[in-house]
């Protein structure tokens, strides 16, 4: 479905050197499944998803969806064909109302429709159909509501990038259990989550660590999730010293 073929991704640094940010990339991304990307901080996750997205060009390499070559498309055209990218840090858009963001996503959807979509993420619609999508709301609110967007669009290649980011663990639970009742098994579409969390990992079909820019694992959840498993752990027990604290 999303194949990329020797994807790599050049910057400029400031001394006028070059840094490759992800190096040499193939997946075949396939139908029905749910796959997770891991692995450390500034290993290259959000940059990848970005070049998927077209947000990022990327410096050599192919992208192929369905067979079509997409790497010259840009994100507008990369959304048009059905590629949906759920932000690490959502972008904030001072002027549009909650309600204008979800029938951008949904253009048929109803009032009954726009309601669900919210409480699906734990917000209550009345609170926040009109709310303004500007820098009024805190990030955890940002998070469910372009997650609620994600959701809403009719796309066949949807990316989360940290879904757990700032969100209370209730909510994560319950969006996953969105993620997969609409992408697992589903043979039209293809759902790839960006996580460190230790609930999310293990439901995924298929674990990819990238670390450095590069593929350092891949394959099965049964495959890869023992051996990663501890490092998830004890990164979440050091990250919230055995308290789970939550920015809501
Ligand atoms: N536009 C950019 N220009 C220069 N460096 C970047 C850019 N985007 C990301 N990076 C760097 O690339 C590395 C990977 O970043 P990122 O993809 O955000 O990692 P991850 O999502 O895995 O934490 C980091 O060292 C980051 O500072
Ligand atoms: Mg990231």
């Amino acid at each position: 479905m999303l194949k990329l073929e020797n994807v790599s991704m050049t910057v400029n640094n400031s001394n006028g050197s070059r840094r490759e940010i992800i190096r040499d990339i193939n997946i075949d991304f396939e139908p029905g499944k749910l796959y997770a990307i891991t692995g450390p901080n500034g290993g290259g996750k959000t940059t990848l998803a970005k070049v998927i997205m077209g947000i990022y060009q990327h410096s050599t390499g192919n992208i192929y969806l369905n067979g079509e070559d997409i790497s010259q498309l840009g994100v507008t055209e990369r959304a048009r064909c059905g590629i949906a990218y759920a932000f690490q840090q959502p972008p904030r858009f001072k002027g549009l109302n909650v309600s204008d963001l979800i029938k951008i996503a949904s253009p048929g959807i109803d009032g009954l429709g726009l309601r669900k979509k919210l409480r699906d993420v734990g917000l209550c619609p009345e609170d926040y159909l009109d709310r303004d999508m500007g820098p009024g709301l805190s990030g955890g609110e940002a998070k469910r509501i372009e997650i609620a967007q994600v959701l809403s669009r009719d796309s066949i290649i949807s990316i989360f990038d940290e879904p757990e980011a700032g969100v209370d663990l209730w909510t994560v639970q319950r969006l996953i259990g969105l993620i997969v009742q609409k992408y697992q098994d589903n043979p039209e579409s293809t759902a790839i989550i960006i996580t460190h969390h230790e609930n999310v990992l293990p439901i995924c079909d298929e674990i990819i660590v990238l670390e450095e820019g590069l593929i350092k694992l891949r394959g099965s959840t049964e495959e890869i999730w023992p051996l990663i498993k501890n490092d998830v752990q004890c990164k979440m027990r050091e990250q919230c010293r055995g308290e789970v604290c939550y920015e809501l």
